[in-house]
This record gives structure tokens, C-alpha cells and sequence, in this order.
């Protein structure tokens, strides 16, 4: 028998602290967090993609009647920069939520949300820096694979 640990590497920001580009993209991330369509829910999640371009997109969830018809917030951004802008790499993504008025103590992505992001890394070959925007602070960590270790990916399927 042998074990296998692995590990995850995240850098924890200080809101005061946090470099200018990802201050900025967390505060898109805020600000597409108020413009969720959740009625159902009442979590209100925000995304920033910041494209290699500089261009940022922005994302939120977009709920339905019939729940799973609904789409999260990184998904919608995702794919939309994936539909727009399909050559430009994806370089770091921001998420944000706030319920009842209030910012949530940590945000983190669901498993669909990291299985798209890794997709959105294999895709362009580089790595996507993510910061999950907590109520005072935010953690930083350097790819999606880094967030879905032994992951199913392009590469179990045959070629
Ligand atoms: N949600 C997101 O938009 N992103 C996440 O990472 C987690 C969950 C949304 C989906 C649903 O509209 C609501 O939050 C509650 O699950």
C-alpha cells in the first residue's frame, strides 16, 4: 500500500491587500453579483473573466422555474467569452455572492463550474488564476486543475 497526499497552494488576500488587477476584477465580480436573476435561490453569484486581451466579461446566475434549466454565474461567463472570443485565453476568473444584502463569508465554485474551468485551461494550454472573493478576504489559487484534482479530462477519452 502506498498513499498519495495532495495539495493545494492558496494565497489568502486581505481585501486591502489584494494587487490592483484583482481588486478591480473583484469588483466586477461584485457588481455582475447584483445583477443575478435568483429568485429561487436568493444567492446572488458574480463573475469576472479577464480575457489575455484585457477585456473583462461578466457573468452571474441565471435561474429558472424549472431549477436545472438555470446556469451559474462562471458558466455564463465562461461560455460567453468562449462563444465570443474563442482564440483569446482565458487568464484569471473572479467569483462574488452575496444573500439577503449581505456579502458570503467565502464563495467557492461547484464541480460542474471547475470541470468547464479546466476545459477553458486544456483548451488554451494556460493556466487560470482564480479568486474566490470571501466577505474580508480572498483566496487566490493558480489554476483550475489545482481546484479538481484527478479530474476527468480530454485526455482519458480515446484520441
Ligand atoms: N451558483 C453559482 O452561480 N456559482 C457557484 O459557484 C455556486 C452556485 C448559483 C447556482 C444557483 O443559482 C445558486 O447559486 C444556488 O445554488
Amino acid at each position: 500500500m502506498k498513499e498519495i497526499v495532495l495539495e493545494t497552494k492558496i494565497k489568502v488576500y486581505p481585501e486591502a491587500e489584494l494587487p490592483e488587477v484583482f481588486a478591480g476584477l473583484a469588483q466586477s465580480a461584485r457588481e455582475a453579483a447584483d445583477r443575478a436573476y435568483a429568485p429561487y435561490s436568493c444567492f446572488h453569484v458574480g463573475a469576472a473573466v479577464l480575457l489575455e486581451n484585457g477585456e473583462i466579461i461578466t457573468g452571474n446566475n441565471q435561474e429558472n422555474a424549472a431549477y436545472p434549466s438555470g446556469l451559474c454565474a462562471e458558466r455564463v461567463a465562461l461560455f460567453y467569452a468562449g462563444a465570443q472570443y474563442p482564440e483569446i485565453a482565458v487568464k484569471a476568473l473572479a467569483i462574488a455572492a452575496e444573500t439577503e444584502g449581505k456579502r458570503v463569508k467565502l464563495i467557492t465554485p461547484c464541480g460542474a463550474c471547475r470541470q468547464v474551468l479546466l476545459e477553458t485551461e486544456a483548451r488554451s494550454k494556460q493556466s487560470i488564476q482564480i479568486l474566490l472573493c470571501g466577505a474580508d478576504e480572498a483566496y487566490l489559487i493558480d489554476s483550475a486543475s489545482a481546484l479538481l484534482p484527478l479530474c476527468f479530462d480530454g485526455k482519458n477519452l480515446p484520441s
